[in-house]
């Protein structure tokens, strides 16, 4: 079996005292140390003097290589290319989209640096998973320096559809790029199929009967890979820490009410907006919900530095002061805003607390709240999911209360039904949900997409 290297722009370096990893790195690093591995990225550091060569730690059989970034690359590469232009283009919103040609040329520069510190760590036999949009690309980058390995690439977020994609600069020359990857794979369909025809129509790229890609006298392989989540491993960390003494506090003070939640990082791609005003509406056109309906809406600051961030946190925090002026009570205030980080563990017992968890991103390549929702609830009385149609999970979560995400009444609705559904009707729907989570765990993600690219078996 031969060893893998992950790369990601961000890599979850071990450190002692800071919050529990997430499921997805959690998964990976057991991949790595039981094949043995490497995990190479950025340091997350911005430096003055960005290092020439990888710092390299080793933790329980995996090695962790990591590189700063400059000031001038953080700006360009991170903040621009990948965080200003893919990220709203491949969700969809043009209009977020701030291109600079400087930006284009920071992200070439940083691959080819990547790729400069990467290929001297790579052994004949090894394979190569490169994880989201930030690193393109690695595999032309890497190939370009001699590298003959087996390279596959998951794409985490949607794949926008072509017409969309092609007002982005630079979008024929990632079409170009991804196609020196061996196997593609992406969250849902929808995103496989949108990334075929663009390359077809854009790159001249052939779908052949076989389901493989064909450009430039090259095969590669697509697929669809759903993240999932460690089912098991969550059922037990929120039955656990539901019972912690700040989650209890929680459950004293809100008494009889119902406690919706929601739990996202800051960004405009997650509807916060819609979701207060969808909020506003279901006391408007459902009032007897007034003052029985707390909605808890966790936003973990994220890219603060560029414009359209600050500026949705500024309006959030209007909306919020909005909604609690107008709509509370001496005894009561209906939004419970947290504008900050909370640890793994608390929030899987605030899932398990709350009556209906609120998904409404505009688009989201999976959203993975959905699912660890499902997982934490107590499955003799669980809780409602309210979800996009436009998230992926949406594509396998089919029992849970599918909405519009812009539709804030459709969205109030929602919740409203939600919060009046029968015991009987939860658990069906919950059970039906719990099975689907079970059959594509966060595991079989891992081992599908490894299995089809090839390398050996554990
Ligand atoms: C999304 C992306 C990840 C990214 C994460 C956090 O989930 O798919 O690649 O790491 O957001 O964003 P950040 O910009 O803080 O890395």
């Amino acid at each position: 079996m031969s060893r893998l290297v992950v790369v990601s722009n961000r890599v979850p370096l071990p450190q002692p005292g800071q919050p529990q990893a997430g499921g997805l790195a959690v998964a990976l690093s057991d991949a790595l140390s039981r094949r043995g591995g490497l995990w190479f990225g950025w340091s997350g550091e911005v430096s003055e003097q960005p290092d020439s060569r990888p710092s390299i730690r080793h933790h329980e059989g995996i090695d962790y290589a990591t590189l700063s970034l400059s000031r001038e690359d953080y700006d360009d590469f991170y903040l621009g290319y990948s965080n200003a232009v893919i990220w709203p283009v491949f969700h969809f919103n043009l209009g977020a989209m701030d291109y600079q040609r400087r930006y284009s040329h920071a992200y070439t520069r940083v691959n080819a640096r990547f790729a400069d510190c990467l290929a001297p760590l790579i052994e004949p036999d090894d394979t190569l998973w490169i994880h989201d949009y930030h690193l393109m690309p690695l595999a032309r980058e890497l190939r370009e320096r001699g590298l003959r390995n087996r390279i596959g690439f998951f794409l985490h977020i949607p794949f926008p559809d072509y017409d969309v994609l092609r007002a982005m600069p630079g979008h024929r020359a990632l079409l170009e790029d991804l196609c020196r990857f061996d196997l593609l794979g992406f969250q849902t369909a929808n995103d496989r199929h949108a990334f075929e025809e663009s390359a077809t129509r854009a790159i001249g790229a052939l779908v052949r009967a076989s389901g493989q890609l064909r450009h430039r006298n090259r095969d590669l392989r697509t697929g669809v890979y759903p993240v999932g989540v460690d089912v098991a491993a969550l059922a037990d960390l929120s039955a656990q820490t539901l019972t912690t003494p700040a989650v209890q506090r929680l459950l004293d003070g809100l008494g009889e009410r119902d406690l919706m939640i929601g739990v996202d990082r800051l960004d405009y791609s997650k509807g916060l907006e819609q979701r207060f005003r969808a909020f506003e509406a279901l006391f408007d056109d459902y009032p007897h919900r007034r003052g029985h309906t707390v909605l808890m809406q966790i936003a973990s600051p994220s890219r603060g530095d560029i414009a359209e961030y600050a500026d949705l946190r500024q309006r959030l925090e209007g909306l919020s002061g909005h909604i609690n002026g107008v709509y509370g009570d001496l005894d009561w205030a209906p939004l419970h805003y947290l504008n900050r980080t909370f640890e793994r563990g608390a929030i899987m017992g605030l899932y398990r607390a709350a009556r209906v968890g609120v998904v409404t991103p505009l688009r989201d390549g999976m959203n993975l709240v959905a699912k660890e929702f499902i997982a934490s609830q107590d499955p003799d009385n669980p809780g409602v999911l309210v979800l996009s149609d436009l998230a992926g999970s949406a594509a396998e979560l089919s029992d849970a209360i599918r909405v519009n995400p812009y539709d804030t009444d459709a969205i109030a609705a929602g919740l409203n039904r939600a919060l009046a559904m029968p015991r009987p009707e939860r658990r069906r729907r919950h059970e039906r949900m719990m099975a689907v989570l079970h059959h594509n765990d966060i595991g079989a993600w891992e081992r599908r997409f490894l299995d089809d690219l090839g390398g050996g078996h554990d």
